[in-house]
């Protein structure tokens, strides 16, 4: 399996490591013309960060071990990394403002693109976000990245190389619930990661520049490019790619793969499939080959399902503590056949679902959050944004699903009657609902 993925130039190296995992890049071409120096810039820092090893080529292939140099791969030191790696996983993300669409502020490194006239002129630095927490731990919790400074792009890699070897360095050895980033961050301050950054990138930090970020949606259906291509933003329910009797998305995929290969497929953070670089002769090709097998490329979803999100839980993941993939759908329909109930039809909201709290689909950002407590049982998170920049808080510490409606009906109800102008659910219960829900002692 492992040779498949690399002949696919994917990579599992270190994919579940105590090392950098992921950079996410935005996906969206839509805006700006210096998306392409932000993507470069995303592959250049995950390679720079990628673990020297060799012992990822010594693996035993039809009982052949390749690359058989034991003793090598047995005393090498990273020369970033050394031998001892990081005290935990590090996650990275750009994105390029307004859209938010890699969540940056939950990763422990962010670099925010400044754009000026079309062009890249350097990141503003966010460090020391992260969302996984446990029940009944208040040591653990959710936390925003907080913005230290601006810098010029040119020193992307040594500001990587800088934020990673903090934590490698500072990050808590003893303990694995304390050992992220934004412990660190969170304990010893920002002025502390600024000198550090400083210090171990060889610049001086600017004041952060301004910037504002509006949504974390994706883009829907067919739009075209700054640069005259099209793109599809392909809704993926709950980010599972697979055949149902409607909608045949996994084989229609693998066509459009066999059939247009100079065009790319790109994954987003909101679960979604993007078919970017697409030629104005191969987009009604494509969509006529999606339409044939059921797959929409107009009015793909309604307003919940627009910007929800679920991780796997049962039955992928081992840590799931109740159901989130297999459940988020349905929950979906009934709170928009309660939003319909309260007048509330077509309102957007972020919702999100994990089976457990280690917070995989970002709840603590959602609007509306259901975190797995036990079988049918979810701690509901109230009060995030649509941009993805304030965290939530705990409304209800368990509702069972079977009472969904009873407990929010009042809720949605109330925000009907109260909100101001256009204002959005999770913002009317910033505002409102939870400063009249005491904190509660998270269990
Ligand atoms: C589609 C698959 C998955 C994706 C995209 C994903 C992504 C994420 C994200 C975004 C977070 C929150 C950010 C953070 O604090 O790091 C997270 C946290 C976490 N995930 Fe996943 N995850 C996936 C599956 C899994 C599975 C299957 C497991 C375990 C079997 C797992 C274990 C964890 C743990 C333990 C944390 C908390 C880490 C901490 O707070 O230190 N994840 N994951
Ligand atoms: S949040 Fe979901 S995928 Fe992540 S560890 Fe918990 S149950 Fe598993």
């Amino acid at each position: 399996m492992i040779r498949g993925i690399n002949e696919s130039l994917l990579s599992t190296l270190a994919a579940c490591g105590d090392v950098n995992r992921n950079v996410l890049a935005p996906p969206m071409p839509a805006f700006t013309k210096a998306r392409e120096a932000v993507y470069a810039d995303a592959h250049k820092v995950a390679l720079a960060l990628a673990p020297q090893t060799k012992a990822y080529h010594a693996i035993w292939i039809d009982g052949v071990q390749l690359n058989l140099n034991a003793d090598e791969n047995k005393n090498f030191v990273d020369p970033l990394y050394g031998k001892t790696y990081l005290p935990r996983k590090f996650k990275i993300a750009f994105a390029i403002p307004p859209v938010n669409d890699t969540d940056i502020y939950t990763n422990c490194l962010g670099f925010i693109a400044v754009v000026e006239n079309d062009r890249l002129v350097g990141y503003n630095l966010a460090v020391g976000g992260g969302m996984g927490r446990s029940h009944g731990n208040e040591a653990t919790y959710p936390r925003l990245a907080d913005v230290i400074g601006f810098f010029p792009a040119d020193k992307v890699v040594e500001v990587a190389k800088a934020v990673l070897t903090i934590h490698r360095d500072f990050g808590d050895r003893t303990d694995r619930k304390h050992a992220r980033l934004k412990y660190v961050v969170a304990e010893r301050g920002v002025e502390f990661m600024r000198q550090e950054v400083n210090q171990r990138a060889g610049i001086q930090l600017a004041p952060a520049k301004p910037f504002q970020f509006t949504t974390v949606s994706d883009l829907y259906g067919w739009h075209q490019a700054v640069d005259g291509t099209w793109f599809l933003g392909v809704h993926v329910e709950t980010g599972r790619v697979k055949d149902t009797e409607s909608c045949r998305m996994k084989t229609a995929l693998r066509l459009v793969a066999d059939q247009f290969t100079d065009i790319e497929f790109r994954l987003s953070a909101n679960q979604n499939v993007f078919l970017a670089k697409v030629s104005a002769a191969q987009k009604a090709a494509i969509t006529e080959l999606l339409h044939a097998h059921g797959v929409k490329t107009e009015n793909q979803v309604t307003a919940l399902q627009a910007e929800a999100l679920a991780c796997p839980a049962l039955p992928t993941c081992g840590l799931a503590l109740a159901e989130s993939e297999r459940m988020l759908p349905s929950l979906l329909t009934r709170l928009e056949q309660l939003q319909a109930e309260t007048g509330l039809a077509g309102e957007r909201m972020v919702v999100r679902s994990t089976g457990c709290p280690n917070g995989c689909a970002r709840p603590y950002m959602a609007e509306i959050a259901f975190v797995g407590k036990a079988p049918g049982r979810y701690q509901v998170w109230l009060g995030g944004d649509g941009a993805g920049v304030r965290l939530n808080r705990v409304w209800k510490d368990v509702i069972k699903e079977a009472d969904l409606e009873a407990e929010f009906r009042p809720v949605f109800t109330r925000f009907a009657a109260e909100r101001q102008g256009k204002e959005r659910f999770g913002d009317w219960c910033d505002r409102v609902l939870l400063k009249e829900t005491p904190a509660l002692a998270e269990k």
